[in-house]
């Protein structure tokens, strides 16, 4: 995998953290204040027990150190829920992503493609994220919750500002030692509120075959969601609907680039994408690493975490765990089962995840017969996401 890390400039962060064989499975890292878990096994053992590893987190996040303060409200957030109330928040939004739904996705995703690579052949370059990785999902999500896809450049504009610093959050140091610029992410996310709003309010006014309409719509125990949870929810679906999805696609062209002889593979044998897709995710884990909360004392390989810490969950790294996968470093999409934790496990198990392979497999399908072959330009470098929790190419130009 150093060969790789050099060859495309991947930043350090990314390897030393998610090489689980060079660390123990569970440690605690003084500096954060918070512990950190690289083991496949001891992963799937907090995934399946919400009631020790809550997702509540929020909670042992000094109120100093949350942009807007009390005035943050994480209502609806469905990633921060615990049960009972995740159970009912999931089956109101699952309604919205069944199989049909997504599966009627996929004569718009194919189009949509085709026209984003048309426009980068009239351009006569094709810059991967650009042009196909981060457009494609961003218009797709757009168009499910019913907002404008030619507004993506705001979007753009919001997950670039909450996602692309890399900024280190401590528990163990007080907020005004710390060098961390609250407003930086209280902005974007205040106007992405008061955007979401609008559109929620006007469905109430009018509603439409939408999603955000159904958000709107739907009742919990009776009641319909206030504002301030469907436009929680609405961020959460616009964010966590395409910047993953977009590393993704990303991330699998640069697998195939990096191991041309599965490229080559892939093209004689159509029907093995979904398996070099998540192998993809295996590789390269877009959303590398999940927090969750203890509720008391537990121990966890080896070792006892104290009840009300916080614990960061490296799926990137478990997914390299070699208990579980034999050569982890090596890309093979012949691995027979193949159960990452990309997409998490247990009862948040992603929501998206059959929209996400949809995409993936549609895109890469359409690209391999318009792009032959799939290579990266040697004198225009990759670049990668600068933090170590988002496993992600963010340019790749092709020849
Ligand atoms: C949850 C990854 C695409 C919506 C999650 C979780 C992971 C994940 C790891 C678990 C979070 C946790 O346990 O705390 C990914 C990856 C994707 C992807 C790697 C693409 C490659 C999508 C898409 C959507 C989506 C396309 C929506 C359209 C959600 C939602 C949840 C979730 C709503 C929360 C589920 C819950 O808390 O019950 N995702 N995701 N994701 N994802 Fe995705």
């Amino acid at each position: 995998m150093a060969d790789i890390a050099e060859r495309y400039d991947i930043p350090k962060q990314h390897f030393w953290l998610h090489g689980p064989r060079s660390r123990r499975p569970v440690e605690y890292d003084a500096d954060a204040g918070m512990w950190n878990v690289y083991g496949y096994p001891e992963l799937q053992e907090i995934l399946g027990d919400p009631a020790t590893f809550s997702s509540d987190t929020m909670r042992l996040v000094p109120k100093d150190l949350i942009p807007g303060g009390d005035e943050f409200s994480m209502a609806g957030f469905i990633t921060q829920i615990d049960p009972p109330e995740h159970g009912k928040l999931r089956k109101l939004v699952s309604h919205a992503f069944t199989r049909k739904v997504v599966a009627d996705l996929e004569p718009r995703i194919a189009a949509l493609t085709h026209e984003l690579l048309d426009a980068a052949h009239d351009r006569g370059k094709l810059e991967l994220v650009t042009d196909l990785a981060y457009p494609l999902p961003v218009i797709v999500i757009a168009e499910l919750l019913g907002v404008p896809g030619g507004d993506r450049a705001l979007f753009k504009q919001w997950a670039d500002a909450l996602f692309q610093r890399d900024t280190k959050i401590s528990l163990a140091k007080p907020a005004e030692q710390q060098n961390v610029d609250l407003q930086a992410t209280l902005k974007p996310w205040k106007e992405m509120s008061a955007y979401l709003a609008g559109h929620a309010a006007e469905r109430r006014r009018q509603p439409r075959a939408d999603l955000l309409t159904k958000l709107v719509e739907a009742e919990v125990d009776g009641e319909r969601l206030p504002d301030d949870q469907v436009v929680n929810f609405a961020i959460i679906l616009l964010l966590a609907g395409h910047i993953t999805t977009t590393m993704l696609l990303g991330n699998t062209v640069l697998c195939l680039d990096a191991f041309p002889e599965q490229q080559d593979k892939v093209r004689a044998d159509r029907a093995s994408i979904p398996a070099v897709i998540e192998e993809s995710l295996r590789l390269f884990t877009p959303f590398a690493a999940l927090g969750r909360a203890t509720t008391r004392d537990v121990e966890l390989g080896g070792v006892t975490i104290p009840a009300d810490h916080m614990v960061m969950c490296w799926l990137g790294a478990a997914n390299r765990d070699p208990r579980q996968f034999p050569d982890p470093d090596v890309f093979d999409p012949g691995r027979d089962p193949n159960p990452h934790l990309a997409f998490g496990r247990g009862i948040h198990f992603c929501l998206g995840a059959p929209l996400a392979r949809l995409e993936g497999r549609v895109a890469l399908d359409i690209l391999l017969d318009r792009v032959n072959p799939l290579r990266t330009d040697p004198d225009d470098p990759v670049k990668f996401m600068p933090t170590p929790t988002m496993t992600g190419v963010r340019r790749l130009p092709l020849t």
